[in-house]
This record gives C-alpha cells, structure tokens and sequence, in this order.
C-alpha cells in the first residue's frame, strides 16, 4: 500500500515489448501502483500496440490494478474482450464515433472503473454530458499515439483542476489521471493541479534509469506540488488512510454502513476492541477514507448522533429486562489493517464486483 496521495501508473508501451510480464514485474517492483494499458488500434492512431488477448495473458503476472486505455475507434464493439481480461479500469476517448454513454454503463454494471480521455484540443466540455457516468477523466498531455513525446504544460494548466470540477459534489472516488511526458520534472505542476493518478512509460523505462527512484520521486514531487499549491503547505491526506467513524453495537453499525455506502463512500464494519455490549457481542467500528471524514461529519453527524442514542437506548433496555451476556464469552476484536486497505483506498473507484 502505497504512501501520499498521489498514485504512480507504469505505462508498458515504451518497455521492452518482447518480455513485457517481466517488465510488468519490474514495474510492480518499482512500487507502481497500477499497470497503463495504452491499447492501439492504427486507426483512432497511427500506431497499432497490443489488445485484450495480451492484457488477460499478462493479467496473471500482477495483482496491480490494470488500467485499460483504449484509443481504438470502436470500444463498445470490444468491450466484453477488455472486461474478459481482467482490466480493473477501462477508459475510452470521447472523440469515437460510436454512442458512448451505453459503454461507459457496460464498463460500470462489470463493476469496474469507467473513464473518459481526451486528445489535447478537445475542450473539457466534451465531458459534460456523461459526469454521472465516469470514475476516471484521463488528461492526455501529449498527441496520443507514442510515448516519449514533450509534455504540454499548456493543455495541463488549462484542464487538469478543471477536470475535478466533474466530480463536484463526491465525497469519494473519482480520480483526474494525467498521461504523456509525465516524469519528476513535471510531477510537482500536475499534482500541484490536482492531479490523483500520473501515468509515466518513458520516465520509468528508459535504459539506465532506476525505476524505484523515478516513482519515489514522482510521487513525492506530486504530493509536494499538492501540499503547496492545494492544501496550505500541509501535506495531503494519504489516499489510503482510514479512520474510524463511529463505533456501534453491530446492526445499528451496519444500518449506518449502508446508509453512508448509498451515498457513496467505501465502509468497512470491523468488530472493535471497546466494549462488549449486554448481548456480548462488542461493538463495531465503521472504518471510512480519511479524505471523506469532514464531508461525513457534515452529511452524517446528526445520524451518527442518533444512532449513539439509539445504542445506549437499547443497552439500558436489555440491561432494565436483565439481560447481560458481556461476561460470557470474550469476543475477540477483528484486526482493523487487514480489510480496511483492501476495501477502503488502494484501488481504483472501481465499483464493486
Ligand atoms: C500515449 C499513451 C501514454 C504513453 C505515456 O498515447 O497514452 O500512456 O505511453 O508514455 P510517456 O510517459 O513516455 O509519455
Ligand atoms: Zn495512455
């Protein structure tokens, strides 16, 4: 599990193609956070990669999260290949001519992240008419097409804190990723612009480069561009960290959990180390993403005000009808680290399977 709040996707298109699962652990070994699939079709580009049969081939090498970007003109047409293969995100340009909102449903109902890129000249804009539909909106700084070309700081300054402004409104998830020319002299402006995922090939595969450091450095260049130009120099909140919301008797926690996942925040319910309740079970802790923990408190507070009420209502009712099973049977409390990182930050926004 990674540190900071920046996420770091090794893009394999400029990595040595003829071993491409050693490259894929290489990256992994690096500390990159999720695999960019660049998926080429010669005709949305002029360059022809690889497709789905490479990807479900590759997809044993890694638990990493796979991250498809399709610039291929008919993505709905192969879309069930993509899913078949294992991407855990997959993300199709708005310039295709094909209807793109029944594919971006169809990538959401699989239960995987759903992405939206656009070439440098289209405006944002383009965007708008699918915001309910995307977890992902992909910034390309360069033409698509190759790897190794010069990063547009204009197209960058003028969409990536834009971008976030389409999911206004979202306590979690929804990711800006940034694609092309991105390396440590450019990590600091992207992720001072806000940017969660940088997608880097060249910067990570270049002969003689040690791609540990290039993440490492890249990362905390993010974040550091984050803290000073987005969070008053502080540093940013780690995408990763939980924190515990409240801590109730079990069905009350999970009436809660499920009122706060309808509104789209990951909760993980764990049995927690306080007190064990007069019908001995202990109660359980709703573990939650740090990022969210003002705007729950904001939306939530008064609910979780009331279900303490509701708990310490139904304690004093069994107690007053004598029941007391808390020295009965010691309930052991569940271990908070396991769970809360599978379910509660590391991977994309990917909706669950
Ligand atoms: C280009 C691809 C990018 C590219 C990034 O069309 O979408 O993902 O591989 O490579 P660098 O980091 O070298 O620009
Ligand atoms: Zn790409």
């Amino acid at each position: 599990m990674s540190e900071g709040r920046a996420r770091i996707a090794a893009s394999i298109l400029n990595s040595d193609l003829a071993n491409l699962a050693r490259e894929v652990r290489r990256a992994e070994r690096a500390g990159a956070d999720r695999i960019h699939l660049d998926v080429m079709d010669a005709h949305f580009v002029p360059n022809l990669t690889f497709g789905a049969g490479t990807i479900k081939a590759l997809r044993p090498v890694t638990r990493r999260p796979f991250d498809a970007h399709l610039m291929i003109d008919e993505p709905g047409r192969y879309l069930d290949d993509y899913l078949e293969a294992g991407c855990d995100s997959i993300t199709v340009h708005v310039e295709v001519a094909e209807p793109i909102e029944p594919t971006l449903r169809r990538i959401r109902r699989a239960g995987r992240a759903a992405g939206l890129a656009l070439r440098p000249a289209t405006p944002l804009a383009a965007l708008e008419p699918y915001r309910g539909l995307l977890d992902i909106v992909l910034v390309m700084t360069v033409e698509p097409g190759f790897g190794g070309q010069q990063f547009m700081v204009d197209v960058a300054a003028a969409k990536i804190l834009p971008a976030r402004d389409l999911f206004a409104g979202r306590p979690w998830g929804g990711e800006v990723h940034v694609d092309g020319g991105v390396n440590r002299e450019t990590a600091e402006l992207v992720g001072g612009l806000g940017a969660d995922v940088l997608v880097a090939g060249t910067a990570l595969f270049t002969r003689g480069r040690d791609p540990a450091r290039e993440v490492r450095l890249m990362r905390a260049l993010a974040d550091e561009g984050y803290a000073q130009q987005r969070n008053e120099g502080r540093p940013p909140i780690p995408r990763d960290a939980t924190c515990r919301f409240v801590r109730l008797p079990r069905a009350i926690a999970e009436r809660l959990a499920g009122e706060i996942e309808a509104a789209g925040v990951p909760v993980v319910v764990l049995r927690g180390d306080g007190s064990i309740n007069p019908d001995g079970v202990r109660d359980h802790d709703l573990l939650v993403p740090r990022t969210t923990e003002a705007w729950l408190v904001e939306r939530f507070g008064p609910a979780r005000d009331a279900a303490l009420a509701e708990a310490e209502a139904w304690r004093a009712d069994l107690l007053g009808r004598g029941v007391d099973r808390s020295r009965d049977h010691p309930d052991q409390p569940e271990d908070p680290a396991r769970p809360a990182a599978e379910e509660a930050g590391g991977s994309p926004p990917a909706r669950r399977r």
